[in-house]
């Protein structure tokens, strides 16, 4: 009788959040917060709606060109933290693997048992129809608020960008437009995040380990 010995490979696995993306989004939301105060800030100094002023305890800033330099402090870390995680997102897959593909009929159903407070969030491994379009939606947001804020602050050097909006003032709005959608945004997804405190814990820690049989072996596994 031969005495076979048997090894087993470890499987590899790795983080549900590996880690550039947990930097990357604490990263982003500290700049947002910043980009938010501040911009608020700006505003007060010449506003678009007569009855709307941000109260001095939520914006960031002692006055009008104080706000701006933080604006364009916030900017740096935005862009730049931004452009990192949009090229991991498509370069890694994952992008491909969590946001797509998303079907009208399923953000249907879905926005209908979110409705009915049916909305199963049990598996933090799968973002459902509605938080696929919440995330795709902010970061098209966040292409858009980029740009409009380049023509707004270099309407000369990038003239013909500042050209496709139209007038200076529209771009104003656009600009605030983004802000509003990213606000509203926010105001779900850290709903959401409250309301699933182990969905909060896994953007901390990373999360549960994923068999890496489904990932690409570009993600980082930690
Ligand atoms: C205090 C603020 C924030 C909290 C508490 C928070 C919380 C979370 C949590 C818990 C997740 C994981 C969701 C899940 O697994 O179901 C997540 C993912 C995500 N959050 Fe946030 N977030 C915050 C700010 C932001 C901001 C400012 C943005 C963008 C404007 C953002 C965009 C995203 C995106 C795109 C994802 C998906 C990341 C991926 O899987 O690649 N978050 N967030």
């Amino acid at each position: 009788m031969s005495n076979q010995i048997v090894t087993s490979t470890p499987r590899s696995s790795r983080l549900l959040h590996p880690t550039p993306v947990r930097m990357m989004h604490w990263i982003n939301a500290l700049a947002i917060f910043i980009m938010i105060g501040s911009g608020w800030k700006i505003y007060n100094d010449d506003v678009l709606l007569g009855w709307l002023h941000f109260p001095d305890a939520v914006v960031i800033g002692k006055w009008a060109q104080h706000g701006l330099q933080w604006h364009f402090f916030g900017m740096w870390i935005f862009v730049l933290n931004g452009l990192a995680y949009l090229t991991y997102g498509i370069v890694t897959g994952r992008f491909r693997r969590k946001l797509f593909p998303v079907s009208l009929r399923e953000i249907l159903a879905t926005a209908n048992d979110a409705l009915h407070f049916r909305l199963a969030h049990d598996d933090l491994t799968h973002y459902n129809a509605v938080q696929k379009i919440l995330y795709l939606g902010v970061m098209a947001v966040g292409v858009l608020i980029v740009i409009s804020g380049l023509a707004l602050w270099k309407p000369v050097q990038f003239s013909e960008l500042a050209a496709l909006f139209g007038s200076f003032q529209t771009i104003r709005v656009v600009h605030f437009l983004c802000m509003t959608a990213i606000v509203s945004f926010l105001l779900v997804h850290i709903s959401l995040a409250l309301l699933v405190p182990r969905s909060l814990v896994a953007m901390i820690t990373g999360g549960p380990a994923l068999d890496n049989g489904a990932a690409p072996a570009v993600e980082p596994t930690r």
